[in-house]
């Protein structure tokens, strides 16, 4: 599976590193640095297998550079992957901070070439960490002198993106529609505050019965999490994990729009045609959850204030249009319509325009 991944993989450089007391094992997956340096989040999480690690790790650098350039950000697309050898919960503070360390270093081997970030598994508070080894980390806490976390800014966008998505399938309000979230993290919970606010009807899930239960504030019904892709909903927001929409579930589940944050919801191409047939909406997820990365880049790189910031991440919507615009007008899916708008930004790097 190693070699499939690979020599499969169009991406410039991944490095790996085992760390015997910890028993850590690091990934850094450099794909692009065409727009600028290489960016994106680092994940840490307990995997089954270093090769599912090292899939992970390049699969998420590559729906990087196609967010960076979809959004028009200067940086290419990178990702780290830390796989734990066991879950994060059960690793004690020294541990956690051994292997932060021994993270810095390897992005102080790298030296500038990717910057990392907070992603599942890991907050502002380690950023903070990693920062005081190697300046390579976007989303410090204010209190150390950071932008803060990018989850509230990819719920705004993600928000955006549903709006944007909804028009498009003929809903121009969101009060009384019923909105399916999947996943009750840093951008789940706060989505669904958001869309609580617009008297959206919640339908929400997750594997954590303590957020549930928060979730349940905002009036939202809670289900089960193998439930969440039978609920008949006019938008589904996947705000857990990738890949949970394959063939199968395409063919079947019962929305309307699909928009959400998490990365790589597609389980391939194929996917994105069959919700077109079906007359689903789907916002591309490296449009719609851009909204982490406008943040960080626009503070960190671009030096925008928060409200700069804000009204970048609002353009999400506007984004959109134009890829469903696009994908009406060409017969193709409006995965391949954004594919194909970050690719023409990829191709124009370094070309009169
Ligand atoms: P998080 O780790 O805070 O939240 C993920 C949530 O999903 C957790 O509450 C977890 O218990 C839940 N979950 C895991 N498996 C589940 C399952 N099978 N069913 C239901 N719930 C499940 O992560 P965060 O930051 O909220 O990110 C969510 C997704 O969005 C991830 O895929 C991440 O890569 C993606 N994303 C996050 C960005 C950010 O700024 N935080 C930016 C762009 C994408
Ligand atoms: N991990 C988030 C994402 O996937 C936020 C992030 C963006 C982190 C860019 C670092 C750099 O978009």
């Amino acid at each position: 599976m190693i070699e499939f991944s690979l020599t499969g993989w169009n991406g410039l450089l991944c490095s790996t590193r085992y760390d015997h007391e910890t028993e850590a094992f690091f990934v850094i997956a450099v794909h692009s640095r065409t727009r600028g340096p290489a960016a994106g989040g680092t994940r840490a999480m307990h995997y089954s297998s270093y090769a599912g690690a090292i899939d992970d790790a390049m699969r998420l650098a590559g729906a990087m550079t196609l967010k960076m350039a979809a959004a028009d950000l200067p940086m290419g697309g990178g990702k780290s992957v830390i796989a734990l050898p066991r879950p994060r919960h059960e690793i004690d503070d020294l541990t956690w901070r051994r292997i932060l360390s021994i993270h810095a270093e390897n992005l102080s081997v790298l030296n500038g070439s990717y910057w990392t970030g907070p992603d599942v598994g890991t907050t502002s508070t380690d950023m903070d960490l990693v920062h005081i080894e190697s300046t390579f980390a976007f989303g410090r806490s204010a209190a150390a002198g950071g932008p803060g976390s990018s989850a509230p800014a990819t719920a705004q966008g993600v928000f955006a993106a549903i709006k944007a998505s909804a028009r498009e399938a003929g809903i121009n309000r969101l009060a009384g529609r019923r909105i399916a979230i999947q996943g009750l993290g840093a951008v789940g919970m706060e989505l669904a505050r958001l869309a609580s606010q617009d008297a959206a009807n919640l339908v929400v899930t997750d594997v954590d019965p303590e957020r549930c239960r928060r979730a349940r504030g905002f009036g939202a019904l809670v289900v089960e999490p193998d439930e969440i892709l039978q609920i008949s909903s006019d938008v589904f927001a996947p705000c857990a994990m990738g890949e949970v929409i394959d063939l199968e579930v395409a063919q079947r589940i019962p929305t309307a729009v699909i928009a959400g944050a998490a990365n790589n919801v597609l389980a391939d191409a194929a996917v994105g045609d069959e919700l077109s047939r079906r007359g689903i909406v789907y916002a591309p997820d490296f449009v719609a959850n851009a909204g982490g990365a406008i943040h960080l880049v626009g503070r960190e790189v671009l030096g925008w204030t928060a409200d700069e910031v804000g009204a970048h991440v609002d353009l999400i919507g506007t984004t959109l249009g134009r890829v469903f615009a696009d994908s009406r007008r060409r017969g193709v899916s409006t995965d391949r319509a954004a594919r194909d708008l970050a690719a023409s930004r990829l191709s124009l790097v370094g070309t009169a325009s």
